[in-house]
């Protein structure tokens, strides 16, 4: 008599289908229906004080005498996020340059931003070929693939915020790297009919094909606070403040291809309405006081900490003076999200959304 066949347990069938590296889509069916309402926030809202952060640079100055290609730059890393990334997608650091010192030309395929601490005009990054001076509060574009190198010729020490796409763009494996050959510092462009800078603005020139994506910009802050003072007059966003964003001014679009960054001023007392986004954010507080709450954590600030929102975590920003105004520099990933339509706002869509102001009736005042 033969004998019954005992029926495969779904257990068994589970391993016997790993071991031969394929799954059953039921193996994520709990995966899927923990989905239901959102992502859970990816990282956790932290906050890296300055006073910690500017010790451990001078500290980084003694142990690491020359910065040379590796730069002196400490990053933060989010305590939730075990591989590395201040949010899921950015990684934001402050970076130390001495006397002196040359950070040696390299480029990468990484984007990344520099917003200017502490330097005086005669501190100047390289970007292909483009001098850029670094005064406090400038933000410089180094976007992908382009030439950079860091000179500091004055006797004073310089700083600045440093953010880069590198956890998005390890998650892609795309991470290409190339030191410039021959030299430690890149040729820089002389002649002012050269300048990159000089293409996007409101005139190019009509006999030249124009580059719109991965310009080497610098947008000082002496354009950028008179427009922000101007803007300050205007309500502003009830969710973010007087926020302004850095536009590539060849596409009116984003910042970079992967990266938005923002200038955001807080009127004393002001407290914004709570809302979450699929974009996550990092933050360098320029001035002022204030607190930031997500979800059930609150981050105190004040000048030039910084910290870490992560994407889909209710948040609020409240200026806690009620006499100054609190300035917030930030960085988000809203370009990489939207480029394949998934950006989301909870309670409503408040970024782009608001009609301009309309023009007066007449007799108005
Ligand atoms: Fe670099
Ligand atoms: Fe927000």
């Amino acid at each position: 008599m033969a004998k019954p066949q005992t029926k495969k347990s779904l257990e068994s069938f589970n391993q016997e289908l790993a071991e031969i590296h394929m799954t059953g889509q039921w193996v994520y069916e709990d995966l899927l229906t923990a989905c239901i309402g959102g992502p859970r926030p990816r990282g956790d809202a932290f906050l890296w004080p300055w006073k910690m952060v500017n010790e451990k640079l001078t500290e980084a100055c003694d142990v690491l005498e020359e910065s040379f290609t590796a730069r002196r730059s400490l990053l933060f890393n989010n305590p939730a996020l075990p591989m590395g990334g201040t949010t899921h997608t950015m990684l934001m650091g402050i970076q130390m340059i001495k006397a002196g010192e040359i950070a040696w030309a390299h480029r990468h395929t990484l984007a990344a931003i520099r917003f200017v601490v502490k330097g005086d005009g005669k501190v100047f990054t390289v970007v292909n070929g483009e001098k850029c001076p670094m005064e406090v509060n400038d933000l410089i574009l180094t976007p992908q693939w382009t030439w950079h190198d860091h000179q500091n010729p004055t006797a004073e020490t310089a700083m600045w915020v440093d953010v880069l796409d590198v956890p998005f763009m390890l998650g892609l494996n795309q991470p290409f790297y190339e030191p410039y050959p021959g030299a430690k510092v890149q040729a820089v462009r002389e002649k002012r009919s050269e300048h990159l800078q000089q293409r996007a603005g409101w005139v190019r020139p009509a006999w030249e094909t124009s580059q719109k994506e991965n310009l080497p910009l610098r947008y000082a802050w002496q354009d950028i606070e008179p427009q922000l003072r101007a803007l300050a007059e205007s309500p502003g966003s009830p969710y973010d403040g007087v926020a302004l964003e850095y536009i590539n001014p060849m596409t009116g679009g984003p910042t970079l291809a992967t990266l938005s960054c923002w200038i955001q001023l807080l009127r004393p007392g002001e407290r914004t309405k709570k809302h979450r986004h699929t974009s996550s954010a990092v933050y360098f507080v320029v001035g002022g006081e204030g607190t930031t709450i997500v979800g059930e954590k609150s981050m105190d600030w004040t000048k030039n900490d910084c910290f870490a929102v992560p994407n889909w975590a209710w948040h609020e920003h409240v200026n806690r003076s009620k006499s100054e105004e609190a300035l917030l520099f930030s960085v988000n990933d809203a370009p990489i999200v939207s480029a394949f339509g998934h950006y989301r706002e909870e309670p409503e869509n408040s970024l782009h959304t608001a009609q301009i102001p309309a023009v007066p009736a007449p007799g108005a005042k």
